[in-house]
């Protein structure tokens, strides 16, 4: 029999100190092509049923953020069409001011035998390695997702095909300053050991 591998203490620092990081803490610089590619690796690490890939990433290159700040601006105008400035200006923000800026798209595949629950679960997972591999790397990040993920006529703007869902909006770059603290969670709160009993209790 194998033994059991020994607890290393700093093995999982990196997962356990990653924070999301508002777009406001973040500062240029955000990952360069080399950096996105190392996190996309990460992300394409993740466990996926079946290999399908049921995801893809969206960069919004700076040159264009001013267009995809209209789209956004757009849609909430489209949204409340008596909105005022302030949440117009606001809308403009969530495009202009991420260093880096990445749409997270989900795209499972309906006539696969994996189930779609079990790709949304791994393009999920996919997510996760992407946000804690742009942590290791040195770099902030948090997803976004709101309200404006659910317009039609920005997913066409987008270029979101009629299967694929857009999941949020991954910002990208270096912590300007850093988050508070994370709220303790404790793994007892979501570790249970099965009997007969326990379960018709729940
Ligand atoms: C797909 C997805 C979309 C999210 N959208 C929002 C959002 O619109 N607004 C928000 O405050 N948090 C959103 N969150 C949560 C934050 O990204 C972040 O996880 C949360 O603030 C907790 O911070 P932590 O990751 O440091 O624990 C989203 C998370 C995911 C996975």
């Amino acid at each position: 029999m194998t033994a059991a591998p020994a607890l290393r203490d700093d093995a999982l620092a990196g997962l356990l100190g990653r924070r999301s990081v508002s777009p406001k803490r973040l500062v240029a610089p955000g990952p360069d092509a080399a950096a996105l590619e190392a996190m996309l690796q990460a992300a394409l690490r993740a466990p996926d049923h079946g290999g399908l890939r049921p995801w893809r990433v969206i960069e919004f290159p700076a040159a264009l953020r001013p267009a995809l700040a209209d789209a956004f601006e757009q849609e909430k105008r489209r949204r409340d069409p008596m909105a005022p400035a302030e949440d117009l200006r606001r809308a403009r923000e969530h495009a202009i001011l991420p260093p880096v800026l990445l749409g997270f798209v989900v795209a499972p595949q309906p006539r696969s035998a994996v189930p779609v629950r079990e790709q949304w679960l791994g393009a999920g997972a996919a997510l996760g390695n992407l946000l804690n591999a742009a942590h290791q790397l040195g770099f902030g990040a948090i997803v976004l997702s709101g309200e404006r993920c659910h317009d039609p006529v920005l997913l066409r703007t987008l270029g979101l095909r009629h299967h694929e869902y857009l999941a949020g909006f991954v910002s990208l770059g270096t912590v300007r300053e850093a988050p508070p603290p994370a709220r303790p969670a404790s793994p007892r709160s979501v570790w249970s050991c099965w009997s007969p009993a326990t379960a018709a209790e729940r």
